[in-house]
């Protein structure tokens, strides 16, 4: 008998459940396949009615879960330990108050107004599950300037300490390669790599690309940009002298010149109105009490049916008892949580390693922009704090808030030994390598060192392994994929195949849990694909009672 397409559908879905009956459709070309397709739920809205789950942590993945699951109808709770949710996600203001585990506070007391993104700071175009969000949440949107030509570049070490232009390391770096490879072409060295015809396309091209002169010379571009610009009258402006091929190659001063090639790092960019935390605001506000604020948990435990949490709230001790629960706690938290998860997973929450990330932010006249045509965009030293991060909002204001300064303790000892105040004179000491004279205009610093947060202490995840093994992820210098801390971990690391397993009625989420750590859309997808494997497990869990009526 032939099937129906339905029937076939109705079918796989029975045997595979929703994710095979989604691939099966797929398939069929009924479901549009797309690269960047955002995960979807695959179950039906109704179809949690009567279930009841408790989501540990309101960081993007357990918004996005609690957001997900009360849609599928399932009776939703959301214990958060802080009195705010985002998780990492963190705007801090003028009034705010930065306070450590070590019991250290800051006040924040920037003008009204300014405001520094202490976690994730930019949205890829590339991430459509978080950009989806701010749509469907309404959060608006503007350009995050990753990448101005105009930013400098400095290495102690290099060229006499002198800061270089973007502009002009990119555009003479490409000049100098072109000729070199022109020449090679000329000397006929690689007449065995190429036919007559693309040798001369390829001196075509390098001439335009270079951009080289007839005899295949590079003698600087106004691409590499003016030592005096053009004006009115006869004046017609100086160009450049290209900065020399050795300089470049001294001492990597080349660092930070291809960052913005990095997949995740290309234009464009945004971040929302007003600060990152809108996203998570936006999803409190519509969950509103499904979260409970001021709720740190303090055991997690398997009832045989179900979970039962332990949390406090305002001191008093409290527990709650679900069905299933989404635990989007930071494994660093984990470790240290009674629970009764299974040992193969807290080996994991044992050996994994966290990055520790910091940011530097200060207040101050926009120098950047007003003296160095700078607008948005991040600078790079090498020696010291690095990259430096001007802010992408309210540009042409009097004042603005800077980061100068953004990486992992992890990989920098020196810093993390220093005391508050060595820190901020090091930040300090890195905007006057790139901007001579304008380190004295910085007031008010703060730093956020996530290590030392409480209810993260970590970052990110950095790698599955313990410390001493785990490779760095050096972020001052962001130029290649093996430092992006998403490739910390290859797809096939067993403990990352363990972690994303539902262990019994509890099923992990957030950013470690999914192949773009360090994200805010690894989270949100992470989030769906945990509401995915609880809705596998309800329909299971219905189906076999259902049997057992029949049967029984
Ligand atoms: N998402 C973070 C950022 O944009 C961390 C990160 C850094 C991720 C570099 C990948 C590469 O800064």
């Amino acid at each position: 008998m032939a099937l129906s397409r339905r029937s076939f559908l109705s079918r796989v879905g029975q045997a595979g459940g929703y994710s095979a009956a989604f691939l099966a459709m797929q398939g069929l070309g009924l479901m549009e396949m797309r690269a960047e397709a955002p995960a979807e739920v695959a179950a039906a809205p109704g179809s949690g009615k009567g279930v009841k789950v408790v989501v540990l942590g309101a960081g993007i993945a357990g918004l996005v879960a609690a957001y997900e699951l009360r849609i599928l109808g399932y009776d939703v709770t959301v214990l958060e330990a802080r009195e705010r949710p985002g998780g990492r996600n963190w705007s801090v203001r003028g009034g705010d108050t930065v306070k450590f585990m070590d019991g250290s506070t800051q006040r924040c007391t920037w003008d009204a107004g300014h405001y520094q993104n202490f976690g994730p700071a930019r949205l890829p175009s590339i991430h459509p599950t978080i950009l989806g969000y701010c749509r469907k949440l309404g959060v608006e949107l503007q350009v995050e300037v990753n990448m101005t030509r105009s930013a400098h570049l400095q290495n102690d070490n290099a060229n006499g300490g002198k800061p270089a232009v973007m502009r002009q390391v990119v555009n003479d770096t490409r000049g100098h390669v072109s000729e070199l490879l022109s020449k090679s072409l000329r000397q006929g060295a690689l007449d065995a790599d190429l036919s007559a015809d693309d040798k001369t396309r390829m001196m075509d091209f390098l001439r335009m690309y270079g951009p080289l002169d007839e005899a295949g010379k590079y003698g600087g571009s106004d691409r590499a940009g003016y030592a005096k610009t053009a004006g009115a009258g006869d004046d017609t402006g100086v160009l450049s002298t290209p900065i020399d091929m050795h300089t470049l190659l001294d001492e990597s001063f080349w660092q930070g010149m291809l960052f913005d090639e990095q997949f995740d790092m290309q234009a464009t960019m945004f971040q929302p109105v007003g600060g990152m935390d809108r996203i998570p605001y936006a999803f409190a506000k519509s969950l509103g009490t499904i979260v409970q604020y001021g709720s740190p948990v303090a055991e997690i435990r398997k009832t045989g049916k179900g979970v039962r949490i332990g949390y406090t709230q305002s001191g008093v001790t409290k527990s709650l008892d679900a069905d299933y629960c989404i635990c989007a706690m930071p494994l660093t938290i984990l470790k240290n949580t009674p629970s009764d998860i299974s040992a193969p997973y807290k080996k994991i929450f044992e050996q994994t390693t966290y990055a520790n990330a910091y940011k530097v932010a200060w207040e101050s006249r926009r120098f950047w922009e007003q003296d160095d045509n700078i607008y948005g965009g991040l600078e790079f030293v090498n020696v010291g704090c690095s990259p430096i991060w001007f802010p992408s909002a309210g540009l042409f204001s009097e004042r603005g808030v800077l980061v100068s300064g953004y990486s992992d303790e992890n990989d920098n000892e020196w810093f993390a030994k220093l005391d508050q105040q060595g820190k901020f004179a090091e930040s300090r000491k890195s905007i006057e390598r790139l901007h001579p004279g304008r380190g004295k205009e910085l007031e008010k610093p703060m730093i956020v060192e996530w290590g030392k947060v409480a209810y993260n202490e970590g970052s990110w995840l950095r790698s599955f392994a313990p410390r001493e093994k785990a490779p760095g992820v050096a972020l001052t210098r962001q130029t290649g994929q093996a430092r992006n801390p998403a490739a910390a971990r290859t797809e096939t690391d067993p403990a990352y195949e363990q972690l994303i397993q539902p262990d019994g009625p509890i099923i992990f989420a957030g950013d470690h849990c999914s192949h773009v750590v360090a994200w805010q859309e690894g989270a949100a997808l992470s989030a769906l694909y945990a509401v995915n494997q609880l809705a596998e497990k309800v329909k299971m869990a219905r189906l076999t009672e259902a049997m057992g009526n029949v049967l029984g």
